[in-house]
């Protein structure tokens, strides 16, 4: 670590290492001139007294000599200090490149992964997509193969019953009582059919708009029920698919209410904004902690990937004890769009 600082500082470091030593070379070379001088003028003034010039010369040799030595000592010191902070700082800045280029390496992997996760979640969502068209496509092609087919067949048998009816009048009670009880299954299976039928494909949708198709949904799910449920609806501008989405979000908000919540009312709401329409469950029941979700519950997930498909957002809030609200956003449609809501 303190490699990489110094590293990361080099040109101080250096300019400061080099200064030194060059600063230690220049008081070196300073004293070694100067004690030579001094030593020189000794030698000079000893031999203006006259003394045995042989004793001094030799010793001043000598002391030139170790004088000399010490310099050569203290340059090359400063020079070998110089050269080890060079391959020190080389070392370090190779092993900072080295660092740099795994840190570079593993920002590319991240950012690989990041956009494959992207890639993914996009590809998911798009699949999510088509699975809830193609799930909507299935149920209306089924609530249609049972209005038509289904439909003929139990109105043909109620018109044979009520043939042979009118060809058994005055005959034996048995056989009338047994064919009012056939009518009557009859007229039992056309109700459960009419019910599948609307449930798999809301007609009221197209025929009435938006706003009664909810007042009835709310109204089906009251009685029942025994949950007072206060609708403010408004009506507003939604494309046909958002009106589904919007639909089937109350409609699965509902049974969530239904099946979790244990609420004594209901608030359903649905108001437009500039350029969005804002579609709201609340009620006063449970509640539950929004961070742990069961892993086998798929209602709100795929409530979730439906309003993101229409390019709208999903809120979800609620609490242990304090009730659920779930909040919808959607765009609005362009005038052309927009089908009776
Ligand atoms: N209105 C509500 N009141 C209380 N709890 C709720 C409410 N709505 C949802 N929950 C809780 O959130 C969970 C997830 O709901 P979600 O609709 O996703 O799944 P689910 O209803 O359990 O199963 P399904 O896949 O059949 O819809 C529920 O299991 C329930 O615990
Ligand atoms: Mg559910």
């Amino acid at each position: 670590m303190l490699r990489l600082k110094l590293a990361g500082r080099s040109p101080w470091v250096m300019a400061l290492v080099c200064a030194a030593a060059l600063g230690m070379l220049l008081i070196s070379e300073f004293s070694y001139w100067r004690s030579s001088a001094a030593l020189d003028k000794l030698v000079a003034e000893h031999a203006l007294s006259g003394a045995p010039h042989q004793d001094i010369s030799a010793d001043s040799a000598d002391l030139h000599a170790t004088l000399m030595l010490g310099r050569i000592g203290v340059a090359g010191l400063s020079l070998a200090s110089l050269l080890a902070l060079v391959m020190y700082l080389r070392q370090t800045l190779a092993l900072k490149r080295r660092q740099q280029e795994v840190q570079r390496l593993i920002q590319a992997e991240r950012d690989r992964l990041g956009a494959e996760v992207v890639q993914r979640t996009a590809q998911l969502t798009e699949l999510a997509h088509h699975l809830q068209t193609a799930r909507e496509d299935e149920r209306h092609r089924l609530a249609r193969d049972l209005h038509d087919e289904l439909g003929a067949l139990l109105t043909s048998a109620k018109l044979d019953a009520a043939r042979i009816r009118s060809r058994l009048a005055g005959g034996s009670p048995e056989a009338l009582e047994r064919l009012a009880h056939l009518v009557q299954t009859l007229n039992s299976g056309i109700a459960l059919k009419r019910r599948i039928v609307e449930d798999l494909r809301p007609s009221a949708l197209a025929a009435l708009g938006l706003v009664p198709t909810l007042e009835i949904l709310a109204n089906e799910f009251a009685e029942p029920s025994g949950i007072a449920v206060h609708c403010a609806l408004k009506a507003v501008n939604l494309s046909p698919a958002s009106q589904l989405v919007a639909y089937r979000l109350v409609q699965e908000s509902l049974t969530n209410i239904a099946k979790h919540a244990k609420a004594t009312q209901v608030w359903l709401s649905m108001t437009g904004h500039e350029g969005s329409v804002e579609v709201a469950v609340r009620d006063d029941g449970s509640g539950f902690d929004t961070a742990a979700l069961p892993r086998s519950a798929y209602g709100l997930v795929g409530m979730r990937y439906r309003v993101e498909a229409e390019h709208g957002t999903l809120a979800v809030e609620s609490a242990p004890g304090l009730g659920t609200l779930i909040r919808m956003t959607l765009p609005a449609a362009a005038a052309t769009e927009t089908a009776p809501g």
